[in-house]
């Protein structure tokens, strides 16, 4: 057997700089935190020079930080000091588009026959109008028209985020030598944006009416896939093994996992289809086989997610209150593959509410983006009692100061949970299979490559008690209710319950 990877051991944590700890040097304060959490890497959102219309997704300079979160001295201190505690460090890379006031796009704007100009998608009109029908993410049609040169840019987001064109290989060569600047100051890898635009069919077709994302034409072109083994063979070159997780918004396994390749493509990508499933154990179960179906099927591992900055927190997303949401971290935590965890969710964070007045986001995704409580105080440790977006809901009690000192708490059961993981080849690397369980209830067992370490997992997704038949006997290692843990299993599952069994 191969030796697992470290990318494969670890569990991630998304951050979401400006409402982490505001800059570089705010998070950097904050990774006893994460040490203590028992995290294996963080991803850190953009940091890079940005007019934010798209908060940092339009990036005008690849290679600096901008100044609002710091400088390229405090990365490398960041950097330094995550790895002094074993944390690896992971950057966002936005290749689909830059910000139009990058340079490249400045310059290839400036007229028809700017050596830039083919670094970006520029078409003339067709029959007055723009070159065909698509639609941007964020609404509107995905085509800006330019009055100087005459001519549309395109744009799958914002009209200030333009397209880059990756068949120009000047424009892959420097965007090749962004990836270098990052890998030679030591990072460990990249979460890859919107991986699944990067390649438009070369001829733009319209999309047939009624298409809704991410069934439009300029998804998933298989010309993507030669780039992404480009960028492989690059950063294998690297010892420090970076991993590339690409967001691959496909919403399907089967496509996700070709993103995979034969191993030459991305390490990882995020199926979302785990994200988009509701709190439904006949859904999770779906889920699950068809992720080992597709993914076993070709070696490859999974990823799983159950929140990030662009979607509802799961635990506002699920309803029920904190009892799913503790279930929910224990499925997260416990199924087969890398998981993403997403700032707050260990605390388990709501939605913020946040007033019309005080939206900012042109993707209405502000109140999973609310600023992290670090404690009780009115500015929750923070400069100011109001910060950039309103505080989650109970941000009083609902912070690491209070759940630290509680044993019963979310975070002390996320810290757990990952304590049982590190402990576990079973829930580390071992492999998952579904087993037989009554209505309501999703069980599967964790089984070691050598068959010394088993784990078995109950997740009731129902708000009623379940009786779970077991062979053999097994003592509760983690569970939802702390009170539970250390007892043995007696064929009882309480309403919202999940238990982490060992032998
Ligand atoms: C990705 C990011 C999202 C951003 C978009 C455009 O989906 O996660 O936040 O708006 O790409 O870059």
């Amino acid at each position: 057997m191969t030796e697992p990877r470290w990318w494969q051991e670890a569990v991630f944590y998304q951050v979401y700089p400006r409402s982490f700890a505001r800059d570089l040097a705010g998070i950097r304060r904050r990774l006893d935190h994460l040490q203590w959490l028992g995290v294996g890497a963080i991803w850190i959102c953009p940091f890079y020079p940005s007019p934010q219309a798209d908060f940092g997704y339009d990036v005008a300079d690849y290679t600096d930080v901008d100044p609002e979160f710091g400088t390229l001295d405090d990365f490398d201190g960041l950097v330094g000091d995550a790895h002094a505690r074993g944390i690896r460090v992971i950057v966002d890379w936005v290749p689909n588009h830059t910000s139009d006031q990058h340079p490249w796009f400045v310059e290839s704007r400036s007229s028809r026959e700017s050596a830039k100009r083919d670094w970006y998608v520029w078409r003339d009109s067709r029959a007055g109008g723009p070159p065909n029908n698509w639609r941007a993410a964020f609404g509107g049609r995905a085509w800006t028209f330019d009055a100087a040169t005459s001519q549309w840019y395109l744009h799958l987001f914002l009209p200030q985020q333009p397209d880059v064109n990756w068949r120009n290989p000047e424009l892959a060569a420097a965007m090749h030598g962004v990836l270098r600047f990052w890998l030679d100051r030591g990072v460990d890898g990249f979460r890859i944006d919107v991986v699944q635009g990067i390649a438009k069919p070369p001829d733009l077709p319209d999309d047939p009416p009624g298409t809704v994302l991410p069934r439009a034409s300029f998804n998933d072109h298989p010309d993507a896939h030669p780039i992404l083994r480009h960028l492989r063979t690059l950063v294998d070159a690297y010892p420090q093994e970076p991993v590339m997780v690409g967001e691959v918004y496909l919403l399907s396994t089967e496509q996700v996992a070709d993103y995979l390749g034969r191993g030459d493509e991305l390490h990882l990508s995020f199926d979302f289809t785990s994200l988009y499933a509701p709190w439904d154990a006949a859904a999770w179960r779906t889920v699950v086989e068809r992720v080992e179906r597709e993914l076993g099927a070709i070696g490859a591992w999974p990823t799983w997610t159950l929140s990030n900055h662009d979607n509802p927190r799961h635990r506002t997303r699920y309803g029920g209150g904190e009892a799913r949401a503790r279930a929910a971290a224990v499925l997260l935590l416990t199924l087969r593959g890398t998981p993403f965890l997403y700032q707050g969710e260990e605390l388990g964070l709501q939605d913020a509410v946040v007033p019309p007045e005080q939206e900012v986001d042109p993707g209405g995704r502000d109140p999973c983006r609310a600023p992290i409580p670090w404690d009780g105080s009115p500015a929750h440790g923070w400069e100011h009692e109001e910060e950039w977006l309103p505080w989650p809901p109970d941000a009083d009690v609902a912070n690491p100061e209070v759940e630290r000192a509680d044993p019963g708490s979310m975070l002390n059961l996320y810290q757990r949970a990952l304590a049982a993981r590190r402990a576990s080849p079973a829930l580390r690397r071992g492999s998952a299979r579904v087993l037989p369980s009554p209505a309501g209830v999703l069980a599967y067992e964790r089984v070691a490559a050598d068959g010394g370490d088993r784990r078995v997992v109950l997740v009731n997704f129902a708000a009623q008690r379940a009786c779970v038949d077991l062979d053999g006997d097994w003592t509760v290692e983690v569970a939802t209710d702390r009170a539970w843990e250390g007892a043995p299993f007696d064929g009882e599952l309480e309403a919202d319950a999940a238990l982490v069994l060992r032998p």
